[in-house]
């Protein structure tokens, strides 16, 4: 059994990061996934690189739900999900960690749930604590063991891209309480808690924001300080495994409750 994913955002493409891997290719009503699966420390870890092996899909495009399903399929319970970001705050400095506990969703035109009504129903799932705190928890302990930058915590907003933002739309996310903004975790993030999915965002900050760095942005630029990460990435990933427990106290999967769907 598969309880744990790993989904690996900008720069972070390499399944090597796991033992024995092998592929499997998952057919999902969405559309098919090849799923990596490996293992480290006795345990079995599935891994999709979000924008393809070769980063060649854009933000906008990525097929959100198939990843998603494919990785329920495979009876994956938890997933650390990595995202290169910029920091609208100053005191947040490119390469330091941040692990999101809320968002706020400008995204325009993505199909962003499982539950489109029909013999199913209505379902309206709650999303009061978006990203899982104890897989947080499990994060920022081992963060904090290795003597990382690392901050539990932050509202990640997540735009449409795939241009980065103007520095008036990133003043005004300021304002509305943004720290991080991003491109990818949602409706990643509120896929896997429609399954009842435990998800944690590793928010990796590459760059100041549009209007608050000096310069203009590159994707060079973000590439090269994920480049720098990606060792400790993955460190603080593996790290934290052992103190991700199989029964969890969260709510995470409080849904399946009401919608019957079994994982
Ligand atoms: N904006 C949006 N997405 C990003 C950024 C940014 O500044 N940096 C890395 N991903």
């Amino acid at each position: 059994m598969t309880r744990l994913a790993i989904i690996g955002g900008t720069g972070v493409y390499n399944p090597r990061i796991l033992d024995d891997i092998r592929e499997t290719v998952q057919r999902t009503p969405f559309g098919d996934v090849t799923v990596t699966i490996g293992s480290h420390a006795g345990e079995e870890i599935a891994f999709i690189p979000r924008h393809g092996a070769l980063h060649s899909v854009p933000p906008h495009l990525i097929n959100y739900r198939a990843n998603i399903m494919a990785l329920n399929m495979l009876g994956v319970k938890s997933i650390l999900a990595t995202a290169a970001v910029g920091s609208l705050n100053l005191d947040l400095e490119p390469g330091m960690f941040v692990l999101a506990d809320q968002f706020l969703d400008f995204t325009r035109t993505r199909k962003s749930t499982f539950y489109e009504g029909g013999e199913q129903g209505v379902i309206h799932c709650d999303m009061t604590i978006p990203y899982c705190p104890e897989l947080r928890q499990a994060l920022n302990k081992a963060g904090e063991e290795l003597g990382f930058s690392i901050q539990n915590g932050g509202t990640y907003v997540c735009t449409e891209g795939p241009r980065f933002e103007t520095a008036a739309e990133i003043s005004m996310f300021k304002q509305l309480g943004g720290d991080l903004v991003g491109m990818t975790s949602v409706p990643e993030v509120v896929l896997a808690r429609e399954l009842g999915i435990c998800y944690a965002n590793i928010s990796i900050i590459t760059n100041h924001a549009a209007g608050i760095s000096p310069n203009i942005l590159t994707h060079s630029e973000v590439l090269q300080v994920m480049k720098d990460s990606t060792s400790d990435v993955r460190q603080l990933m593996m790290e934290s495994i052992k103190y991700i427990k199989a029964d969890k106290n969260c709510d995470c999967a409080q849904i399946l409750n009401e919608t019957g769907v079994s994982k």
